[in-house]
C-alpha cells in the first residue's frame, strides 16, 4: 500500500533546503532508492565484497549465492526465465546489444526494421548507424497527433511488407507523455507475418505489471534505476535467441578456454554478454528494487500515479496559458504530465523554467525533448517551444502536485506580459 511509512523508506524525501522538502518529479529518468535497495548493496560492499563466479572462497561464495538468488528473484518480477536474462549497463546497452546482432536475423529478403517515431534515442540512433551501413532497412511508424500508437496504419503496412520485416522494435509506455501503445497486439501481428520483437519497457516495467512470458516478445530493454534500483539495466532474451546474440564486449567471464591457437570456447548463456567483473552489488540492489515492488504491488502503484495523474492535470489545467501535450484523460496515460507554457519568454533560454521551480520551490521537474527529437521534429514544434516533464512515482503525493502548480504558476505569473503564441495549434 502507498502511505507515509513507504514513504519514509527513502532517504533523499527527508532532505530540506530552505526549509523547504524536495519535490522529485523526475523519476522518469531515475527514481528515488528505499533504504531496503541501500541495504542490500551495503551488504555487498561491507559483507562479502568480492567476485562471484570465479573464486572459490569464502566470500566468493557468499556473493555467488547473493548474485544467483537475484536472478531467480528478478526473472520471477519479469515473468522471464532466470536463464533469459542479461545484466548491461542499463537500458541503451540492452537495446544497443539487440541492434548490434541484427545481422544474425535478417536475410536478403528480410531486411526491415520497423520502429515509431515516438522512440527514445536509444531506440532509434542504433537503427540510423546500421542502416546507413546498409545492414538494414529501417521503417519510422509516424504515431498520431494525440500520441497514440497508429495501429491501423502498422496492419497496413504488415499486410503490404510483413514478409520482409525482420524486427518490429518499439517502445511499450513512452517517457514523453506515458501513453501505452497496445503492445499485445502489435506482438501478435509482427508475429504473424514471422517479425521478432523488441519492447523498450524502460517506462512500463516500474509502472504496471509486466510479464515477459505472457508478453510473447523475443527481447525486452528495461532500466534498473528507472525502478528505485540501482544503475543498470537489462535485456531478457527468449531463451533460444541467447546463443545468437553477438557480444558488444568479450574477454573475462565469457570464455571457459581458449588457446595460442586462437581457439575460444565461450560459455553459454549470459556469461557470454556479461564480459568482466560484474557489478555484482547492483544487480544484488536490483532484486531488492524487484522484490520491493513486488510487496508494494504493481496495481497500487498504476492506481497511485492515475490519481495523481488527474489531479495535476485538473490544477495545470486552471493555470491560464499552460497547454498538455499527450491525453489529458488518466486513463489513456498516467505517470507521466508533460506540458508547456505557451509563452515565447520563459522558453528563450531552456532550463530556465526548470531551473527557477528547483530554486524556488525545490520542485525538480525535466525541460526539453526528453530524448525523444523525432517526435518534437516531425509535429513542427516552434523552437523556442520548452515542455516540462512531471513524472511521478509512488512516493509522491497530491501535495508534491500541489506545489508544482503553485511553481508552474508564478513562472507564468513572471511572463504575463508576453504574447500568448499559438503553438503549432496544440
Ligand atoms: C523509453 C526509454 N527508453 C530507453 C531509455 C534509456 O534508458 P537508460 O537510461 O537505462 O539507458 C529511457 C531513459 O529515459 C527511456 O525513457
Amino acid at each position: 500500500m502507498i502511505n507515509e511509512n513507504l514513504m519514509n523508506s527513502f532517504p533523499a524525501l527527508k532532505r530540506s533546503r530552505a526549509g523547504k522538502r524536495p519535490v522529485y518529479l523526475d523519476n522518469a529518468c531515475m527514481t528515488l532508492r528505499p533504504i531496503q535497495v541501500i541495504r542490500a548493496m551495503e551488504e555487498y560492499y561491507t559483507q562479502f565484497p568480492a567476485c562471484a563466479s570465479r573464486s572459490t572462497h569464502w566470500f566468493a561464495g557468499e556473493v555467488n549465492e547473493r548474485v544467483e538468488e537475484s536472478y531467480k528473484q528478478i526473472a520471477k518480477f519479469t515473468g522471464a526465465k532466470e536463464n533469459e536474462l542479461v545484466f548491461l549497463k542499463n537500458a541503451t546497452e540492452a537495446l544497443n546489444l539487440v541492434a548490434n546482432s541484427i545481422q544474425k536475423f535478417t536475410s536478403e529478403t528480410r531486411k526491415i526494421v520497423v520502429i515509431t517515431d515516438k522512440e527514445h534515442s536509444s531506440n532509434t540512433i542504433p537503427w540510423y548507424k546500421l542502416e546507413a551501413k546498409g545492414i538494414i532497412k529501417l521503417v519510422i511508424l509516424e504515431t498520431k497527433r494525440d500520441g497514440t500508437f497508429d495501429f491501423e496504419k502498422f496492419v497496413d503496412f504488415m499486410k503490404n511488407y510483413g514478409d520482409k520485416v525482420i524486427l518490429v522494435s518499439t517502445v511499450w509506455v513512452s517517457n514523453l507523455d506515458s501513453v501505452k501503445f497496445p503492445i499485445e497486439e502489435i506482438i501478435e501481428i509482427a508475429k504473424k507475418y514471422g517479425a521478432l520483437t523488441m519492447i523498450d519497457a524502460a517506462q512500463a516495467l516500474p509502472h504496471i505489471p509486466v510479464n515477459f512470458e505472457n508478453l510473447g516478445a523475443d527481447f525486452m530493454a528495461f532500466s534498473t534505476h528507472k525502478m528505485v534500483g540501482p544503475a543498470g539495466g537489462f535485456l531478457i532474451v527468449k531463451e533460444e535467441l541467447m546463443e545468437q546474440l553477438e557480444q558488444l564486449s568479450t574477454g573475462g567471464g565469457t570464455v571457459e578456454d581458449f588457446n595460442t591457437k586462437r581457439n575460444i570456447q565461450f560459455f553459454k548463456g549470459r556469461a557470454r554478454l556479461e564480459a568482466g567483473l560484474q557489478d555484482y552489488a547492483a544487480i544484488i540492489g536490483s532484486a531488492a528494487a524487484a522484490n520491493f515492488l513486488k510487496e508494494v504491488g504493481l496495481k497500487n502503484i498504476e492506481e497511485h500515479e492515475k490519481e495523481l495523474t488527474a489531479y495535476a492535470l485538473e490544477l495545470l489545467g486552471k493555470i491560464e496559458d499552460i497547454g498538455i501535450l499527450g491525453p489529458k484523460d488518466p486513463e489513456k496515460a498516467s505517470g507521466i504530465v508533460t506540458f508547456y507554457i505557451k509563452k515565447p519568454a520563459v522558453s528563450v533560454e531552456e532550463r530556465d523554467v526548470g531551473e527557477a521551480m528547483s530554486d524556488k520551490y525545490n520542485v525538480m521537474v525535466r525541460t526539453g525533448r526528453f530524448c525523444v527529437y523525432n517526435w518534437f521534429n516531425a509535429k513542427g514544434f516552434p523552437t523556442f517551444f520548452t515542455p516540462i516533464r512531471a513524472s511521478f512515482y509512488l512516493y509522491n503525493t497530491k501535495e508534491d502536485v500541489e506545489v508544482l502548480a503553485e511553481a508552474v504558476k508564478e513562472a507564468v505569473d513572471k511572463v504575463k506580459w508576453m504574447p500568448t503564441v499559438d503553438v503549432n495549434g496544440w
